[in-house]
Order: C-alpha cells, then structure tokens, then sequence
C-alpha cells in the first residue's frame, strides 16, 4: 500500500500501444490473446437478432447528456435498479472520469488496485487525485479484500475503487464484501466506486450487481460483458438526484451526449442480451478450460491463479523474469499477449481467452507453448 503520484495525461499508456499494434495489424492477427473483449459481433449479426432494430428513422442530433430513456431503462432493469439512477456514458472510461471530477477535492486522494487497469491512475492525476494503492498479492490469489482497502483509507480519501470481475486478475469480490466495505467507507467519508465492466461474466457463483448498494457508484459499459465495444457506450449508477445532477452537467461539458444511432443498437443489444451474454460465457468458460490444462502442463514456468470471473488472466514467471522479451517473441509469431510492464507487474502478463473461438484458441496457446519451450 502507499502512495503513487506523478502519474497523468502524459504517463504512456503502454497497454493502449500494445493492443493497439495487435488490433490493427496487416494482415490480421489471427490469434489475439491480449485483448479484455470477447466475442466479435458486426452490426448485420446484432442486427439480425430477435425482431431487429429499425434505425433508419433516427434522427441524427444530439441524444440527451444522461441518455435515452429506452437505453436507461434497459440499463435499470439488467441491474435491478430504478433506471433514473442511470447516467449514460461514453464507456465505462468516461463513467469513471465523472466519478472522480465530481469527487475530487483539494488534497484529496483515491484509493486504487494495483494491479489494475491502466488508466485509472493517470486519469486521477490529471482530475488532480492523489493515488493510494491496495496492493493485490498473490499471496492471497490476487482478492481485493474490504480490510486492505480500509488499511489504505486515510482522512483525505474521497473515494475508493474496486473492480469486480477483475483486470488484469480475474479475481471476483462477493457482494457482501462490497457491502461491508461500502458501509464502512460511508462512516469514514467516504465513497465506492464499483467497476463492473465484466459483470455478470462468472465461472463460480453467480453475483448481483453491486448497483443497489448504498453509498456504492457502479460503472459499468457495452464493451466487456455485451462484446460491443464499438458501441463506446456505458454507464454510472448514482441515487442521489443532487449528485447525479452535477454528474449530468459533468458529462454534458465533456461529451454533450452519446449518439443517438448507438444508443439505439445499444437498446437492441439489450433487447437480447441473453444471446449476447451467453455467447460470451460459453466461448469464455470453453477456453478457460483449455487454458487450465494448459496451465497444468507449462506449471514447471508458469504460475497463475485461475480466474473467477471476467475475460482475462494474469500468470508469472516463476523465476520473476521480465515477461517482455517473451511477449516480442510471442508477438512476431502471431500470437500477442500483453506484457506485465503494461501492469507495473513485469514477471507477469495478461493473457485474454475469450476473444477467439475454442478451436482459434486452441491453435494460439499451441504456439504460445512453442514459444515458451523455446525460450
Ligand atoms: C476494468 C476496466 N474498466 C474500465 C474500462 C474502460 O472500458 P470502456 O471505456 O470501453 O468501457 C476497461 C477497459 O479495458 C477495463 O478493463
């Protein structure tokens, strides 16, 4: 635990970089391990589930800053909340830009997991945060636990952050566990904000949203669970109409609105999200199983601690060499992963499985083991 200033705007997100030069290379990479999304889906497959979506009447001005009341409904209801708490925004990265603007304070400070996704710590900065990490050990498989992050609550901390399924782990906090921290919090001050981009993607027991929760700000987006990233598209839950007000202003300055053609297939999305939702658990829970035997064979390298949730996992080297040098290899043999460095964790890497179909994974992990063997 302890401070980690110095990061913003100009911190390099080396993460963006990596996935980026896998996302968009020529030819096409065919065995992309490093991406946190899942199955791909192109606007004629969205479009051809259930009764369809007629958007050819969409008038093309501006939506309203907190979002169609449609998308906001449809948000409520996934969640289990009154669909008024629902603010839309341009993903969950904009949802968490709002959380902080609208809790930062002079000498202030927010308390994050480390590791965790990269921009949360150079997005406080830049809203002027100070940044306490809870440090997820591997000691205790990488859980975030409500004491840690209390240890690391001091009389300045406006907010803390727990994202659940977690990136780059995949370690799941059960919802009594938010409660506790979140009531707790409450009596220091202070606020939780739950990151749930990978809700309700779990390979155990099955979790409720964390929105309904007192004191707790959920975030959440179209990108992880739905597979729509392209939609750039998520939300923030906030109860309180006073907050949510500012909230709404917040995000009325940065962006103005969503587009309203998104929010549309967004609502369409919605309107058959248990097709969406169990395409994704099906391919992901089909590859998790092929990378734990895969896991079991390279046991004598590597280490990992088996997700519980959401579309990625975090492994080691066991002799704690910098993983870098094995994900270039990696990379100019087809096959990206993201390196650990990407997390400030550089024995480590990130390894997505639940992009590609079992038989595309299947064939990525043979070439991840050649690689491996090699090395
Ligand atoms: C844990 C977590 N939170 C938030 C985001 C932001 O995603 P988006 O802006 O696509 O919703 C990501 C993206 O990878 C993520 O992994």
């Amino acid at each position: 635990m302890g401070s980690a200033g110095g990061r913003n705007a100009s911190t390099p997100f080396k993460l963006d970089h990596w996935l980026s030069k896998a996302r968009f290379a020529t030819p096409p990479i065919l065995y992309d391990l490093a991406a946190s999304t899942g199955p791909k889906w192109t606007v004629r497959e969205l479009l051809a589930l259930g009764e369809g979506a007629s958007l050819d009447d969409t008038i093309l001005g501006y939506s309203s800053p907190e979002g169609s009341r449609p998308l906001r409904d449809a948000i409520g209801a996934f969640l289990g909340v009154d669909p008024d708490w629902v603010v839309i925004t341009l993903g969950a990265s904009e949802a968490f830009s709002i959380l902080l603007c609208t809790a930062a304070r002079t000498g202030a400070n927010v308390v994050l997991p480390h590791p965790g996704y990269p921009a949360f710590d150079p997005v406080a900065g830049v809203w002027g945060l100070d940044v306490r990490h809870v440090r997820l050990s591997r000691e205790h498989g990488f859980r975030q636990r409500a004491e840690d992050v209390l240890k690391a609550v001091d009389d300045r901390t406006a907010v803390a952050l727990v994202n659940t399924p977690q990136n780059p782990a995949g370690t799941v906090m059960p919802r009594e566990e938010i409660e506790t921290l979140a009531a707790a919090l409450h009596r220091k001050g202070a606020s939780l904000i739950v990151d749930e981009v990978y809700h309700p993607l779990y390979f155990g027991e099955q979790q409720v949203s964390a929105a309904a929760i007192p004191n707790v700000n959920v975030m959440g987006d179209m990108s992880k669970a739905l597979s729509l990233a392209g939609l750039r598209l998520g939300w923030l839950v906030e109860r309180d109409p006073k907050r949510r007000e500012q909230m709404i202003d917040a995000r009325g300055y940065f962006t103005i609105s969503s587009s309203p053609l998104l929010e549309r297939l967004a609502v369409h999305a919605f309107a058959n999200r248990e097709v969406l939702l169990s395409r994704l658990h099906a391919v992901a829970s089909e590859n998790l199983a092929v990378l734990s035997d895969f896991m079991e064979r390279a046991s004598d390298v590597l280490g990992w601690a088996g997700p519980e949730g959401g579309t990625v996992c975090f492994p080691w080297f066991l002799d704690g060499r910098d993983s870098r040098p094995f994900c270039e290899a990696l990379a100019a043999n087809g096959v990206p992963v993201a390196p650990g460095d990407c997390f400030g964790k550089p024995e480590h890497m990130r390894l997505g499985f639940a992009l590609l179909k079992r038989e595309k994974f299947f064939e990525g992990l043979a070439i991840f083991e050649r690689v491996l063997r090699e090395q």
